[in-house]
């Protein structure tokens, strides 16, 4: 959602709290800022649009201070215009924020009635306001702290420092991460460890409720309680991911052509390859053949992942799965029979709606799993058992290699499921890793064909809409493709089941329509070669995805056609989700459009 870095340096520190602030921008880009000590006096700047923007100004002005504070923003109260950018300050102090306070609106006004003067329309401010009112009252700072925490609500994490202060930064998470690094005489605090990477391997992560008094020496601890807590430090590989976008134009790009590598990476840490069978590298707390209902909940492409995964579980394990958006599951208040599982999909594993979800299902005694991509994260802290995607930090916004690696596991553990409970014999177990052995190749086989791809984003994005269908597992990653090309074209895009095509959408084609068929040779590839014909019968703008010659079978006009390699149908989502990608990739760019950071969207969104 946003991010937070907090520095207390031996030398001049701006342009660090900048290099900390690049590997945040994932988090939000509309604006940014810095608050530096100079001689005593807070000194802030900031900027409108991207950390570009901030960095040229501080190239106009430098500032020599050795302690400050930076954040990165995605608006959400507030324009994202640089009066509202963050550090919000006070004659006393500056503060960063990420998340939301849910109470500010009675904050502000308990403030203003003060006759404290806010200058911003943020949330964030009432907490500058609200800190600096109790120091007023003779609190120090720490103690100010401490006794404007409990008066928030809602998730957030903070950065504060003081005036006067050289040697003091404070930090506070609730629901949004917060992590200390540790320097040779400096010390610091970021969202995340990828943004200490550049300054240290050593970090803290603050538990949810816990506040930080840091100086350049030392780190004291406090929970919620304000009571005294020990936290340990730990070696962090974050700095061994530096991410860059090697030979790529774009992050997407790259994360896209490693899915081959993610994916086996990833199959490798499920799948013992000499016996041919699953391999779960984790204990589980519940016994598959004793669960009668299986929960999913995730939000975007993660609960897309959710769905096709649901096929894979009802198939191969026949255990019965419900699944939910995230932030729609709390509210159902569905009745859940304790000792169920409820498995969470998430990459960044701090999704807010997600973790919601996680904690109702924690409360309605369920067995809690979560799929993440970064371990470390909050949902994997709160959850009793982490499935791990091994893809690697993912950068572009569009999730791409993290929902083939959220895939990846979900198979295993379908089948894992499938052996426990005694319905998949070790023949079938083994025919179907085998399929999945071979994914890695075909994924790779699938990404040769960027060269049409191209050449119909020409086509694509004169588009003002487009209709994505599909049938079986191929429904869910129809609603993915169209995902992946609304949320960085910017073009109308609706996933349809192909079956439903009559009953209704038919009605929206005609030549202006490109209908983009997802036609593997499945169970249900001659169902869908009728829809393709009704589509064709109505003068619709035909992209027909399926295998070399399909074509030819389904013997209409087509806008292009797509090849697929031959596979066996249980697992074509792997393969079919890359022309999905490379289709929304290549229309962006075609569009000129900002492929890694698309208008409006963050990585991680950490707020509901
Ligand atoms: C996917 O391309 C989107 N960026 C978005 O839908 C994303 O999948 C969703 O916000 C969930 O994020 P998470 O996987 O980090 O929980």
């Amino acid at each position: 959602m946003c991010g937070i870095v907090g520095i207390l340096g031996r030398e001049a520190i701006a342009f660090d709290l900048v290099e900390g602030l690049k590997r945040l921008e994932y988090r939000g880009y509309d604006s940014a800022g810095v608050a530096v000590l100079e001689g005593g006096e807070i000194t802030r700047v900031r900027a409108e649009g991207k950390l570009k923007n901030l960095e040229a100004k501080l190239r106009e002005a430098p500032l020599s201070g050795r302690a400050g504070i930076g954040h990165t923003r995605w608006a959400t109260h507030g324009k994202p215009t640089e009066n509202n950018a963050h550090p919000h300050a006070t004659e006393r102090l500056a503060v960063v924020h990420n998340g939301i306070i849910e109470n500010f609106r009675e904050l502000r006004e308990e403030l203003q009635a003060e006759g404290r003067v806010f200058a911003s329309e943020t949330d964030t401010e009432v907490v500058a306001h609200l800190v600096t009112a109790l120091m007023d009252k003779q609190m120090s700072a720490e103690e100010a702290v401490a006794a404007a925490l409990p008066r928030l609500h809602g998730a957030f994490a903070l950065g504060f420092v003081f005036r006067g202060e050289d040697n003091l930064l404070i930090g506070a998470r609730r629901g949004a991460p917060l992590a200390v690094g540790h320097g040779d005489g400096e010390m610091y605090l970021g969202s995340d460890a990828l943004a200490l990477a550049p300054f240290t391997d050593t970090i803290t992560y603050l538990e949810d409720g816990d506040w930080v008094v840091l100086n350049r020496a030392s780190a004291r601890y406090f929970n919620e309680k304000n009571q005294p807590v020990k936290r340990k430090a730990q070696k962090t590989q974050a700095g061994a991911f530096l991410v860059d976008k090697g030979n790529h134009r774009h992050f997407m790009a790259k994360e896209i052509h490693e899915q081959p590598e993610v994916i086996g990476r990833t199959l490798a840490h499920y799948i013992d390859m000499g016996t041919g069978e699953v391999r779960l590298p984790f204990g589980l707390p519940f016994d598959w053949a004793k669960v009668g209902r299986l929960s999913i909940s995730a939000c975007g492409t993660a609960y897309l992942a959710g769905q096709i995964g649901k096929y894979w579980f009802e198939r191969l394990a026949r255990l019965p799965v419900e699944i939910d958006i995230a932030s729609e599951f709390r509210y159902r208040e569905a009745p859940m029979t304790p000792g169920d599982v409820m498995l969470v999909i998430s990459q960044s594993g701090e999704t807010a709606d997600t973790l919601a979800a996680l904690r109702y299902a924690k409360d309605q005694k369920q067995h809690v799993m979560s799929v993440v991509n970064v371990p470390t994260s909050t949902i994997a802290r709160e959850s009793h058992v982490v499935a791990g995607t091994l893809a690697g930090p993912e950068i572009g916004v569009a999730s791409t290699k993290a929902f083939t690696c959220q895939l990846t596991v979900l198979a295993c553990l379908a089948i894992a499921a499938g052996r426990a409970r005694g319905v998949l014999s070790g023949r079938r177990e083994k025919e179907l890793v085998t399929q999945l052995i071979a994914i890695p190749g075909l994924v790779a086989e699938a990404l040769k064909h960027e060269a049409p791809i191209e050449a119909l984003a020409r086509e694509l994005s004169k588009a003002t809409d487009v209709l994505y269908l599909g049938r079986g597992t191929s429904f869910p990653l129809a609603m993915e493709g169209a995902l992946k090309l609304k949320e960085i074209s910017y073009i109308h895009a609706e996933g349809y089941a192909a079956g439903e095509l009559k009953h209704g959408p038919i009605a929206l084609i005609d030549e202006t329509m490109p209908v983009i068929v997802m036609a593997p040779r499945d169970p249900w590839f001659e169902k869908t070669v009728s829809n393709v014909q009704e589509v064709a019968a109505r003068g619709g703008a035909i992209v027909l995805i399926g295998p070399e010659g399909v074509g030819r079978e389904v013997a209409v006009d087509t806008l292009a056609e797509i090849a697929m390699p031959e596979m066996a149908p249980d697992f074509s989502a792997f393969v079919y989700a890359i022309p999905a990608q490379l289709i929304a990739y290549h229309t962006a760019v075609v569009m000129g459009k900002d492929v890694d950071q698309p208008r409006n969207l963050a990585k991680s969104v950490t707020v509901e």
